[in-house]
């Protein structure tokens, strides 16, 4: 143990084998992805049986590139943290069993973190690497206080909205709102597989919609049913079981299968299903999401970029709307967006633009930082070792792991 405040993080908990080592939560000293994005393209979204193969194989070039990097051996690390939910059961095991092993074998403590806190803290985490730059530049080494924030979770599996609030040197989460049904980002990659684009959809999506017409096609969001009409009711999908819907102000619940459908009718109703097919076959030959106005157009007819651009500015309207709505009812000064859609770029200058109009701060993670990563599980888990809040030697995977409570 070097005393340095040395946590190795590992994240396996969807289609990303990742490790990382974090110095008291704000230094990041290396950080290793291996995407699985290859393996899953072929089938155009995340096979759980090969995402745990994947994680078998990588796990430990991925651990070992992490500590290379850093230049640091195991005996030099204070913690081991890793995911322990939400996401896949048999991809969380391959961390969970990994992380236990390398605890039990150096005597390390081992703490488990919660995927979703994870993005959380991957913003806290460039927020106090920022200020740490800010103050070796100034000479001001005080440590800046935490504040408390409105935190939108958008990613493939999640689109919750959390109040965050600092407490005691750690912090406490608050269940605001959340989607009833699919995750913007399962939208997303569900509405890219339908047009025969690339996966993961958000990238691609992101790229082509710039090249098209955002009010070509009237998209709505249906108004979701109040608290009575969902309260008694039995959750259908998987994300439901994860925290309570009933309980949640209805202005504040998301739900993304209706758009969904609606570009599905809009394909059937256009005849859009031969093209699509067709494109798919030029996405599989060159899986390379198109970068200028020339390659979109080799790609889509600009009626099609026009339905793809419509399809995005909708998802991001309404996540916009949601979320500062919530920030106006709860008085939040500051929003966090994070998770695999925040690298959005429509959405950053969008949350950006109607942050600065209302006066509330607002803050991104790097591009780097946005998508899965381990950085995130070792700055999450910092509170906890000062707390000496370690996992039992039972922990296990813990698939719909939900974070904090309803309010
Ligand atoms: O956080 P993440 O890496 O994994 C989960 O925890 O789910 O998020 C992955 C999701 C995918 O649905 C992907 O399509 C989406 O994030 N995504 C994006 C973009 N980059 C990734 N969605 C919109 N725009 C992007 N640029
Ligand atoms: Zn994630």
């Amino acid at each position: 143990m070097s005393g340095r405040g040395l946590i190795l993080g590992i994240e396996s908990s969807c289609d990303e084998t990742a490790a990382a080592i974090v110095e008291r939560g704000a230094r990041t000293l290396s950080s290793v992805v291996a995407s699985q994005i290859p393996t899953h393209a072929p089938y155009g979204g995340v096979v759980p049986e090969l995402a745990s193969r994947e994680h078998l194989r990588a796990i430990v070039p991925v651990v070992r590139g992490a500590l290379a990097q850093a230049n640091l051996t195991l005996a030099d690390l204070d913690a081991i943290a890793v995911t322990s939910g939400p996401g896949l059961a048999g991809a969380l095991l391959v961390g969970i069993t990994y992380a236990k092993a390398l605890a039990f074998a150096q005597g390390l403590p081992l703490i488990a973190v919660n995927h979703l806190e994870g993005h959380i803290h991957a913003v806290l985490l460039n927020e106090r690497e920022c200020a740490a730059a800010h103050a070796l530049q100034t000479r001001l080494l005080q440590e800046s206080q935490p504040e408390s924030a409105l935190a939108l979770v958008v990613s493939g599996g999640h689109t919750h909205l959390y109040l965050a609030r600092p407490a005691h040197g750690s912090w406490t989460y608050a269940l605001i709102g959340r989607t009833v049904d699919d995750a913007a980002g399962e939208a997303y990659d569900k509405v890219a597989k339908l047009l025969g684009l690339g996966y993961p959809g958000g990238p691609w999506i992101d790229s082509l919609a710039r090249f098209g017409n955002p009010h070509a096609v009237p998209f709505s969001f249906a108004q979701i049913k109040t608290k009575a009409h969902l309260a008694g009711k039995t959750p259908r999908t998987k994300a439901a079981k994860t925290a309570p819907i009933a309980a949640l102000d209805p202005r504040f619940l998301f739900s993304f299968s209706g758009i969904k459908t609606a570009v599905l009718r809009y394909v059937e109703l256009h005849n859009l299903r031969e093209e699509a097919a067709e494109r798919a076959r030029l996405v599989l030959a060159h899986p390379t999401v198109p970068q200028s106005r020339e390659d979109a157009l080799a790609l889509c007819p600009p009626s099609t970029l026009d339905l793809i651009a419509s399809f995005q500015h909708a998802v991001v309207g309404d996540l916009m709307k949601k979320t500062f709505a919530a920030a106006e009812s709860l008085g939040a000064a500051r929003i966090l967006v994070t998770g695999g859609v925040a690298a959005n770029r429509e959405l950053r200058t969008r949350f950006t633009a109607e942050a600065q109009r209302r006066g509330l701060r607002i803050a991104f993670p790097t591009m780097a930082l946005s998508t899965d990563n381990a950085a995130m599980i070792a700055a999450a888990a910092w509170p906890r070792l000062q707390a000496g809040e370690f996992a039992p030697a039972d922990l296990t995977a813990d698939p719909s792991l939900a974070l904090g409570s309803a309010r």
